[in-house]
């Protein structure tokens, strides 16, 4: 089941460090490589010795182990791995996951890689309970790590509840359902998502609120789902998909390149908030206001992206799914969109102010395509991705 897959396991200090050694054995029975990685911490439980004695591989302890010419930089480290396991994690290195530190080797890994994350908490069951620790837990499963437990149970320290690590085995469980087949395995998926920033000049740019947040989230249904997911985003904010070829663009133009490169594709969903126009007298250098006054902006139009996809007459992808944001007569403008543009699917939503949707974490939607209007319930941003997902992997089967 795990035969070639190459698995980056972090082990970090705890006494469940001692069944990380159990996951090892387990992990490399079913055929999977593991490359371990100890925290000094971690090195207060269990050794080294015996770690790379288990795993048949060196072991990764220090930052300065990676310096010398034979061995693998860390980004190199962190990115060779299907999948990178942290287990037991600590509180303290979710803390630094979610705030993007990396002063040892374990969280410059981390943060240097693009590869899919799990993470197998282990703490006492305060830790665990603790607001920190629950706003670490809801920002990282926002940027898309995985959580596998913790259990309740009785603990080292003599307290019972949650904050015992997962079983060895159930780590592999959920490991063996990362790597298998889902319904849109083999398949590749292009997504536009973000705003666009359009220069007026070097340090000036017009742009619009988009956050970002519902390509994410589609980005992130489809990867659970096993596609193959090319997101190409504008500047956001919010963490790109874990596990997706994120290429980052600023201008409609650059959007345009990349997603040309990206193509072929089985689907693409355009939710790119584009800017329909640059500024066409953009200037090379910063227009001084001793100089100028009052600038005077000319526009030019910029390439209607989904349009061009939905049209293309050779490798056209087989799915093309547009969004439509409208605050009057949503459902009329949104199929007079559909037919305009020729795409298969518009996602159509009210964003008036009174709805709360734009930069919210909710969204009430209506799908456009050739058999009519199928109005969704209001639900959560995640959600609207999951099931969206769920109507793709339909239609592609
Ligand atoms: N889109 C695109 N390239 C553009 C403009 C829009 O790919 N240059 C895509 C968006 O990603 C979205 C859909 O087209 O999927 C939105 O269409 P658009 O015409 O931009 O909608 P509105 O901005 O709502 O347009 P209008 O002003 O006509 O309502």
């Amino acid at each position: 089941m795990l035969q070639d897959k190459r698995i980056l396991l972090i082990l970090t200090g705890g006494i469940a460090a001692y069944k990380g050694l159990d996951l090892i054995r387990r992990l490399r029975e079913r055929g999977a490589a593991v490359t371990p990685v100890l925290t000094r911490a971690a090195e207060q439980f269990i050794t080294p010795l015996s770690v790379s004695a288990l795993a048949g591989e060196k072991v990764y302890r220090e930052l300065f182990d990676l310096t010398d010419e034979a061995e693998m930089g860390h980004i190199q480290l962190s990115r060779s791995a299907d999948l990178i396991v942290v287990a037991p994690a600590t509180a303290d290195i979710l803390a630094k996951m979610a705030q993007g530190r990396a002063d040892d080797l374990a969280s410059t890994l981390l943060l240097a890689t693009d590869t899919p994350v799990m993470v197998a908490p282990a703490m006492n069951v305060r830790m665990w309970t603790h607001a920190a620790t629950r706003r670490n837990r809801d920002q990282l499963i926002a940027d898309g790590i995985t959580f596998v437990g913790p259990n309740d149970g009785d603990m080292a320290c003599g307290e019972f509840g949650p904050g015992r690590m997962a079983e060895p085995l159930d780590i592999v469980a959920a490991i063996e359902a990362h790597f298998a087949p889902g319904p849109l395995t083999g398949r590749h998926v292009l997504i536009t998502s973000g705003p666009t920033h359009e220069p007026i000049d070097p340090v000036r740019y017009i742009a619009n609120r988009s956050s970002g947040a519902q390509g994410t989230a589609i980005a992130n249904a489809l990867l659970r789902l096993g596609a193959r997911v090319t997101f190409v985003t504008g500047p956001a904010d919010i963490a790109p998909p874990q596990g997706a070829d994120v290429i980052a663009v600023e201008t409609a133009r650059e959007m345009q390149d990349a997603v040309t490169q990206a193509l072929p594709a089985d689907a693409a969903v355009f939710a790119a908030a584009v800017a329909d126009w640059r500024v066409a007298s953009a200037s090379d250098s910063k227009l001084k206001k001793s100089a100028y006054g009052l600038p005077v902006l000319t526009f030019a139009e910029n390439p209607d992206i989904l349009a061009q996809v939905a049209q293309m007459q050779d490798g056209r992808p087989g799915l093309v799914i547009g969004f439509a944001a409208e605050t009057d007569d949503v459902i009329a403008n949104a199929t007079a969109k559909r037919a305009r543009k020729g795409c298969d699917w518009i996602v159509a939503n009210d964003v008036s102010p009174a709805t709360g949707i734009m930069g919210g974490a909710e969204n009430a939607v209506t799908l456009i395509s050739a058999d009519g209007a199928d109005p969704w319930p209001r639900m959560a941003k995640d959600d609207v991705a999951t099931r969206l997902a769920g109507r793709i992997a339909d239609a592609l089967s």
